[in-house]
């Protein structure tokens, strides 16, 4: 085990994930190697270049920089891989585990001609059981190689702080030799380390998601109900949050959550209850509330423009969260499609997301500014990226999705979507 003293270590697969593990480690002074096989983005994390919007994680390359390479053989010249291959949702919820199969295949290849101990963690999203029933059979007949799961609780736009300052950190293990080599390259940082097996820690990031999600579409109903009864959701939520079996965080009310991580997630987690027998009815529930919202949103805009037929319907916000350029599963999606099969002209702007959206939707209009969506017959607030607190929405009818002061104040008609 000595060899592994050094602690080389090699990331494979560059997402945000990651990109963020092989920075993070980076900056806590290991050595790191990253392994992608896009050459475009090597060649942009090897110029100091983030090739995905990500504030903090963009600063930390200029300064901190991390080796890429598309070489595979080069894990061989380190002690530790991270996988961080995706696991994108299919047709049926399950995850599609090619982009971590692949790479574990090739892994399992290598090693065999290593010779020496090499320790495999893998951090990618993988169902319970994935690791036991699909990847140790690839390292079997290997005993110089470990395994240990190791799930991430990073969220995209703040996912450099979230991993230098983690929550927990969580390992999975099959035998304890392995996971104390985690724990040792973990020391370098403050958080309760939970050690268990590989299912339970699969689940606890299943878990995690899925009980975040709930939050969400839990204050996102009693936000529902509120709208009817002339409550404020946020004020409702403030009085909760104090009770710390309930817990700070996750209970902004409105037009529900986006992203690659939770609709994801939680299809993948009821595709596998299902197939374990078990019929998940709370799961679903939660997706279905969040599906719900944008059909709550426009029914809104309807009770100020009841017909939509060649309006021009103002979109502030893009992404699934602000602080991001990624639009994987965005309330926008639907919004813009409920819209645009309603007849109106969409006039959206987005800080950073407008590239991606364009791939999805050439046809509507980007506007330069906010100010130019502001100048439409209404305006639709979906994400609360920062700069549209500071615009003036004297005028305009807004309907909002995520609370922004300054609409809620100006705006000459105002609707908040759950208060
Ligand atoms: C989520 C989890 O928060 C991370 O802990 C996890 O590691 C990550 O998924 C993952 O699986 O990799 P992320 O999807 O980046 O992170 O973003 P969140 O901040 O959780 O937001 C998700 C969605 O929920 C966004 O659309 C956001 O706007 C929405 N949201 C969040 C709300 O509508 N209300 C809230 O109170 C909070």
């Amino acid at each position: 085990m000595s060899q592994l003293n050094g602690k080389a270590i090699s990331v494979i697969g560059l997402g945000v994930v990651g990109l963020t593990t092989a920075v993070g480690f980076r900056l806590k002074g290991y050595t790191v190697t990253g392994i992608d096989i896009d050459p475009e983005k090597v060649i942009k994390i090897n110029d100091g270049i983030s090739p995905i919007y990500e504030r903090a994680l963009g600063e930390a390359l200029k300064k901190t920089r991390v080796k890429a390479t598309t070489d595979f053989e080069q894990v061989l010249k380190s002690d530790i891989s991270f996988l961080c291959g995706g696991t994108p949702g299919s047709a049926n919820g399950a995850i599609d585990l090619h982009y971590v199969q692949t790479p574990v295949e090739q892994l399992a290849q290598l090693l065999k001609r290593k010779g020496r101990p090499h320790l495999v963690v893998i951090r990618s999203t993988v169902v319970p059981g994935t690791i036991d029933e699909v990847i140790a059979p690839y390292f079997s007949g290997l005993p110089e190689v470990g395994i240990c799961a190791n799930p991430e609780f990073l969220q995209m736009g703040t996912a450099l702080e979230d991993f230098m300052s983690p929550s927990r950190i969580v390992i999975g293990e099959n035998d304890r030799k392995w996971g104390d080599i985690l724990v040792s390259l973990y020391k370098a940082f403050s958080a309760p380390i939970i050690r268990t097996d590989f299912k339970t820690a699969e689940m606890i990031k299943y878990a995690s998601n899925a009980c975040l999600a709930s939050k969400i579409s839990f204050i996102n109903e009693i936000g529902n109900i509120c709208k009817k009864l002339g409550i404020d959701a946020y004020g409702v939520a403030e009085g909760m949050e104090l009770d710390g079996r309930i817990g700070v965080g996750h209970l902004r009310a409105g037009i529900g959550y986006g992203g690659s991580c939770f609709p994801k997630d939680i299809a993948a987690l009821v595709a596998k209850a299902k197939e374990v027998g078990y019929q998940p009815n709370v799961l679903q529930q939660i997706v279905a509330l969040n599906n719900s919202q944008p059909k709550h949103m426009i029914g809104l805009l309807k009770k100020h423009v009841p017909s939509l037929k060649d309006k021009v319907i103002g979109i502030l916000g893009l992404t699934f969260k602000p602080d991001t350029d990624d639009i994987s599963e965005s309330q926008a999606i639907y919004i813009v499609e409920m819209l645009l099969k309603e007849g109106a002209k969409i006039r959206a702007y987005d800080p950073q997301g407008m590239h991606n959206f364009q791939k999805l939707f050439p046809n509507i209009e980007y506007a330069s500014s906010a100010e130019k969506v502001l100048e439409s017959d209404a305006v639709l607030i979906v994400t609360e990226w920062d700069e549209f607190g500071c615009l003036d929405y004297k005028g305009c009818i807004v309907v909002d999705g995520r609370r922004v002061d300054a609409a809620r104040k100006d705006a000459r008609i105002y609707e908040g979507i759950c208060w």
